[in-house]
């Protein structure tokens, strides 16, 4: 048992002044004897017809879902939205029609899950990993799904080398061991990558915990006003309660003490009414390829600069009641990109394309065909579609007009049609040969450089180290593709790393972690920003 998990945890105060229930078989037939198995005479042998023992050990042996793929490992929390109105100095009207963003003060209930991404379910807290920032608006139109990281940037631009970075970020699928020379062989062969390996290895890649980070759409979006017109956008939440990383060092004593320090350090915030805050700003851009720009506007391994594409305050989120059941809430959340509401939509990230199918694709796999039916993913909203059956289904999807014999459209018999809204569709002119082709703006190192060199110095230098220590049990060309790449972000950063590993004078003790993270001063929202 974790020494950390303190008993306030389990405070659950009323409980203990309640009435006595009696414990029930799933059957709700009651349980006289919960301590026994049925056995012929007290020492004999067990009976088959033992409907309670095996009704028991048979739902405990079923008790574990698939984890998720990715970000397996997580914290969630439930809370609310409250729009600005507004955006900046213009009506949020003039960008986007989607309602939760149109009235001042409006609320829109929230579930936010927290994670991060390569190991299982139960791994430590501390690793260097990006972490997930995946928020469900539970809108009047519909559920709204936002999902981030907290991150700003991604290593790759095309969804389909996402299981390959996957593969090499997780475990050896011989030794079952995270290998950084089977992660920096990936790297060295995907120059895009670079921006998101220099967050990922300085302090910005082991956030202190999940309420002093920020959050990021990452991709491009878009939005559609009420005469049909879209604009490109990305999302930022940015932490009301400033923002902290860890050098390595101090995520390893963290980690000697306690693996579930995020988890618990949202856990009790929330508990003693400390309710962590994020503002919402969006950065907009025109509906178009920008050819003035140096990079791609639907290329995710780039920052929109704040100088060009200021961010607009649109609203802030409050989070403020902790799960009730873990299973229920935070492991069977799911959670998409494809989630969208009247007033927004996709752009052409390719990126935010292939995403779109994965997450519901996998989640009917790891929750089940039913899965939108779980109170946690269920929108508030009334839900009204013909579609019927599939495993675990328990209610029908009807509208309290529908007829229930009618489950096709068109119809005659039924009262249920479709929707007839007075805003413009939006519809996106596409002409172009179908082919397989990598993007023409990549610059891969411009803005990666950029990065290293507005890190502060001890930012820097944690950079260096850990990028060092994980480059060391590489072999020499993996080393000098590297070196190759870093060197053209930036001379200085590329020649630190090219003397970081010729030194053999390197203090042994620094050197040795595979995975983790620098260890880290305080930054606060003054400090270095990520765009
Ligand atoms: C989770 C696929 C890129 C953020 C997942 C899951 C899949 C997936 C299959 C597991 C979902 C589940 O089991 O419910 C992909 C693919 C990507 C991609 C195919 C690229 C093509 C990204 C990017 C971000 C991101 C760029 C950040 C913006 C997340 C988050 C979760 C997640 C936060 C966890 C959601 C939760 O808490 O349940 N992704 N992903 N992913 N992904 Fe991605």
């Amino acid at each position: 048992m974790d020494k950390n998990s303190k008993d306030n945890l389990h405070s659950n105060k009323d409980e203990d002044n309640k009435e006595k229930g009696t414990l029930t078989t799933r059957q709700g037939h009651p349980v006289r004897d919960n301590q026994n198995t049925k056995t012929v005479g007290n020492r004999g042998p067990a009976t088959l017809e033992n409907y309670e023992f095996i009704e028991k050990i048979s739902h405990f042996d079923r008790e574990r879902i698939p984890e998720r793929v990715v970000h397996a490992r997580g914290a969630g929390a439930h809370g609310y939205f409250e729009a600005y109105g507004s955006a900046g100095d213009e009506p949020i009207s003039k960008y986007t029609r989607a309602k939760l963003f149109q009235e001042k003060g409006k609320r829109t209930p929230v579930f936010i899950r927290f994670s991060t991404v390569i190991h299982s379910g139960t791994s430590p807290e501390t690793l260097r990993d990006p972490r997930g920032f995946a928020v469900k608006f539970y809108t009047e139109d519909g559920n709204w799904d936002l999902v981030g990281n907290n991150l700003k940037v991604f290593f790759i631009r095309d969804a389909i080398k996402f299981p390959d970075v996957i593969h090499a970020l997780k475990p050896d699928p011989v030794t079952n061991i995270q290998d950084s020379e089977r992660i920096f062989d990936f790297m060295s062969q995907t120059p895009e990558a670079m921006h998101m390996l220099t967050f990922l290895f300085s302090p910005w890649g082991i956030p202190a915990n999940y309420r002093q980070m920020q959050g990021s759409g990452v991709n491009t979006y878009k939005w559609v006003n009420e005469d049909g017109e879209a604009v490109l956008v990305k999302y930022h939440f940015e932490p009301v309660q400033g923002i902290r990383n860890l050098t390595q060092e101090q995520a390893e004593e963290i980690q000697k003490k306690n693996f579930n320090h995020a988890t618990q350090d949202l856990y009790e915030a929330i508990e003693r009414g400390d309710y962590p805050e994020w503002e919402l700003y969006v950065q907009v851009m025109s509906d178009d390829d920008h050819p003035e720009l140096d990079f791609d506007p639907l290329d995710d391994t780039k920052i929109w600069p704040k100088d060009q594409f200021p961010w607009i305050p649109v609203g802030k989120m409050v989070l403020n009641r902790n799960p009730e059941d873990y299973f229920n809430e935070v492991e069977q959340a799911a959670f998409g990109t494809g989630v969208l509401v009247d007033g927004m939509d996709f752009s052409d990230d390719k990126m935010l394309q292939g995403r779109t199918f994965s997450y519901s694709d996998t989640q009917r796999y790891r929750v089940g065909a039913n899965y939108l039916q779980l109170p946690i993913n269920r929108p508030k909203k009334k839900v009204a579609t013909n579609q019927r059956g599939g495993q675990m289904s328990y209610q029908v999807d009807n509208d309290e007009n529908q007829n229930p014999h009618v489950n096709y459209e068109p119809s005659l018999m039924n009262n249920l049609e479709e929707a007839n809204p007075s805003s413009k569709t939006y519809s996106p002119h596409v002409s172009g040969e179908v082919k397989k082709e990598a993007i023409d703006r990549q610059n891969p190192y411009k803005q990666a450089g950029e990065t290293y060199r507005k890190f502060k110095d001890w930012e820097r230098d944690e950079l260096i180290k850990n990028l060092v220590a994980n480059l060391k049990p590489c072999r020499k060309e993996i080393q000098e593709k590297m070196i190759e790449h870093f060197t053209k972000c930036d001379e200085e950063y590329g020649r630190r790393v090219k003397e970081g590993l010729e030194n053999d004078k390197m203090d042994a003790a620094d050197m040795d972690s595979t995975h983790g993270g620098p260890a880290g001063a305080t930054q606060t929202k003054e400090g270095v920003e990520q765009a």
